[in-house]
């Protein structure tokens, strides 16, 4: 049996506790070094070798790859330097807050692997090749939903950290829609919701609705939102000239075990990428286009909602 692969996290917060717990006893990955300034927030991950900075750890790092979990607004300086030292990165979406900081970190060179779990979803791997083949026929329309239990920190939120709820949990939907159908989002509008959540952050409405138009013909419906009572659910419908499929991938109850287990798999597949074989996930290319699809759809809503602005 090959080596573990030696992983190390920058960034010890809620996604990053998560990706730590989801990988605890990995067949392939072992976790054992963590970046994180923060005392209490490194103190969360006993037992692994702790560096309090990117800069400390880059010159002292004995691992194979790195996972980068930090705030969106982050991510370019984090990983600019980690990619720089020939580090292989797998970045948290968004990877930049806009397009243009995506191409920053592309321009740096280097293995960097895009986190954007979904693609390591069993149920949704099966569907896009179900449309591949054809069997659902011409697909005319897909509607994708992501309501989220309850919204983070305000200051999670604040666009200037997370790029807002159209960048922060606009980019998984956007990707899913490119990655299903092989189609680009051609033209975005839609509405924000004007009910506040407490506090209410500017920017970060508790839900947007949006319509798209992709390039091969079909329409899509998108719905974000910040707060569902009866737990996080995230799903996908696709109809098709043939058939229709409705792809519930996170459901209210045992949710959470699904993301785990996307998240194991992502693993594995970025020690693959890592040690040079393919990178099965999300490219830095389809985080371009994704924070694009995010831009378009934020100029969409700001020149129709005050409430998004
Ligand atoms: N894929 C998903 O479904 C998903 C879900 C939630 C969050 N995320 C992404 O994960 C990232 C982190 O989000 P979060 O909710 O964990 O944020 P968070 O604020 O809870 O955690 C960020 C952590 O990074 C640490 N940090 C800050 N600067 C650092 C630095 N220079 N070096 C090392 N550590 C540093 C902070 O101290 C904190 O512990 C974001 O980019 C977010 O978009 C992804």
């Amino acid at each position: 049996m090959s080596e573990a692969f030696r992983l190390a996290l920058v960034g010890a917060g809620r996604m990053g506790l998560t990706h730590a717990r989801a990988l605890a006893g990995h067949e392939t990955v072992a976790l054992i070094a963590v970046v994180e300034p923060v005392d209490e927030a490194a103190a969360r991950l006993p037992g692994l070798r702790r560096y309090r900075s990117v800069d400390e750890f880059v010159h002292a790092h004995d691992v194979d790859g790195v996972l980068v979990s930090v705030p969106t607004r982050l991510h370019v300086e984090v990983a600019t330097p980690l990619l720089e030292a020939g580090l292989p990165v797998l970045c948290e979406k968004p990877c930049g807050l806009t397009g243009d900081e995506a191409r920053e970190l592309q321009r740096t060179g280097g293995v960097l692997c895009v986190a954007l779990w979904r693609r390591f979803v069993p149920s949704l791997a099966a569907l896009r090749a179900q449309i591949a083949r054809g069997t659902l026929g011409v697909v005319s329309h897909v509607l994708c939903s992501q309501w989220d239990e309850r919204p983070p920190s305000a200051a999670f939120r604040d666009p200037a950290s997370s790029g807002g709820i159209l960048v922060d949990m606009g980019v998984h939907e956007f990707d899913l829609l490119r990655w299903l159908t092989g189609q680009e989002l051609e033209d975005v509008c839609g509405y924000a919701s004007t009910v506040t959540s407490e506090p209410p952050v500017p920017g970060d409405p508790e839900s947007v609705s949006l319509a798209a138009r992709l390039s091969g013909g079909a329409t899509a419906l998108v719905t974000l939102g910040r707060r569902h009572a009866p737990g996080e659910v995230h799903r996908v419908e696709v109809i098709g000239t043939e058939g229709a499929e409705n792809v519930e991938f996170v459901p209210a109850r045992d949710g959470q075990a699904r993301i785990d287990d996307a998240l194991r798999h992502q693993a594995a597949a970025f020690a693959t990428a890592a040690r040079g074989g393919e990178w099965t996930g999300a490219s830095i290319e389809d985080a371009v286009a994704a924070l694009e699809a995010a831009e378009a759809a934020i100029a969409a809503l700001n020149g129709r909602s005050s409430a998004y602005g």
